[in-house]
């Protein structure tokens, strides 16, 4: 048995979500055999001794544990084992010098100034009425099949996602940023629809925004009958009277562009109020790091003149802080391409696909803190357990990011906004 692909996945002022799995050695390319054994975690604080905090027998192959109780900004250590034998950081975000998982030690986030205002979940890529997971590249063997009672594996990524969101993460409105679909098919769209019913109303309770994959065909659209219409910009004001930005960036069925009616409605929403805090999003990502560092090259990026001219519209408005993107399925911070930026850029990682789940940004009148979640449905665990072995392999060293990428805080002035009378989650309470 060979216990591995060690990962703190998750770590907030109070809490940290440490995984991994238990599998055979690999030979081929193949997804290898699972090997099923107990999960145990001890965790103390680093100047002092071991204590278990999580010890079960129950025989699983992939293993998360939460553990909560933890002191804000605190340095921890830990080890992570099955059956007596410790897991070990095998993919390559995790490798390197210093990372959490080589030193078996990490230390919890510290809120940002001020008083919480509220959360925000974000998450993308779904591609419901997908059939295999991954990079196609003709008959060799890149992308997952999953097995025959994972078939439906967009959908049980996503309910379990909004499950979670519903009942352990305090139910806020969520950003669905594109490629909810695998090719806009009436059956694809309406599923995805029911369950964003199930959670709460449009614009309301969730937002979608258009990926590639949801990009409309000559003579129909249903993504545009159900959801919204082509090249349709959105502006939602929350509660707290955060503006979330919600712009298509789709072209066909790869890259991205902006037509210039929309370049219009987004200047002049922004200049309507340009210090208003707003979250940004749009499917592709607008930075040059993440087009020229992506595995499917910039022609599969929103085109460059786009990039920037995206960048300098909001480096005139002062208010917007983030801009979310999806499409890379990857968890990564990218640099503005602008020195005198003041927006964030950050790759929002897979839905459906490992590292599988949504992240969570919690608002302050100082910053704001972002959290990366699995969804904790042990079937969801199982086939992100398949999943990881997409690309032959090589594509969860890319897209799982480092730990800072999934888990961040970031001060700015948003004190602009007032508390959307909703309780902080208690991750965020010491
Ligand atoms: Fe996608
Ligand atoms: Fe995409």
């Amino acid at each position: 048995m060979v216990v591995t692909d060690l990962e703190v996945v998750t770590i907030t002022p109070t809490s940290a979500v440490i995984a991994w799995t238990t599998r055979q050695s690999r030979f081929g390319v193949g997804v290898p055999q699972p090997v099923t054994a107990g999960t145990e975690l001890a965790l103390g604080p680093v100047e002092g001794s071991l204590r278990v905090v999580h010890d079960d027998p129950i025989p699983r192959a992939f293993h998360m544990v939460e553990v909560t109780g933890l002191e804000p900004g605190r340095r921890y250590r830990f080890r992570a084992s099955s059956n007596g034998q410790q897991a070990h950081a095998a993919l390559r975000p995790t490798r390197r010098i210093g990372s959490c998982e080589q030193v078996n030690e990490f230390t919890t986030l510290t809120p940002p100034p001020g008083d919480y205002l509220t959360t925000i979940a974000l998450t993308n890529d779904i591609h419901i009425g997908e059939k295999r997971q991954g990079i196609v590249l003709g008959s060799l063997p890149t992308s997952v099949r999953p097995h025959p009672d994972q078939v439906d594996y967009p959908q049980i990524m996503l309910a379990s996602s909004l499950g979670d969101l519903t009942t352990r993460r305090g139910h806020p409105l969520v950003v669905v940023n594109g490629d909810i679909t695998y090719a806009n098919q009436p059956h694809e769209v309406a599923l995805a629809r029911q369950l964003l019913d199930g959670y709460g109303k449009q614009n309301d309770g969730w937002v979608v925004t258009r990926g590639n994959h949801d990009h409309p065909r000559r003579d129909d659209d249903p993504f545009g009958d159900v959801f919204v219409g082509y090249q349709r910009n959105q502006t939602i004001l929350d509660p707290s009277g955060l503006r979330i930005l919600a712009v298509d960036s789709t072209r066909g069925s790869g890259g991205g562009w902006i037509v210039p009616d929309q370049y219009d409605q987004i200047m002049s929403e922004l200049a309507s109020d340009p210090h208003r805090p707003t979250l940004a999003v749009t499917h592709h990502p607008v930075t040059n790091e993440a087009a020229w560092t992506s595995i499917s090259g910039p022609q599969f990026m929103l085109r460059a003149p786009d990039r920037l001219r995206l960048q300098l519209i909001e480096s005139q408005a002062p208010g917007v802080f983030l801009h979310v993107a999806g499409h890379t399925h990857r968890m990564r911070r990218d640099r503005a391409d602008l020195p005198w930026a003041h927006t964030q850029y950050l790759e929002n990682a897979a839905c459906a696909a490992y590292p599988g789940g949504f992240s969570l940004l919690h608002l302050y009148t100082g910053g704001y803190l972002l959290n990366f979640w699995r969804p904790s449905d042990p079937d969801a665990l199982d086939w992100l357990y398949r999943s990881r072995w997409q690309v032959m392999g090589l594509g969860a060293h890319l897209m799982l990011g480092r730990t800072e990428d999934r888990n961040h805080v970031v001060e700015f002035d948003l004190s602009g906004l007032m508390p959307a009378r909703r309780e902080a989650p208690a991750e965020l309470q010491a």
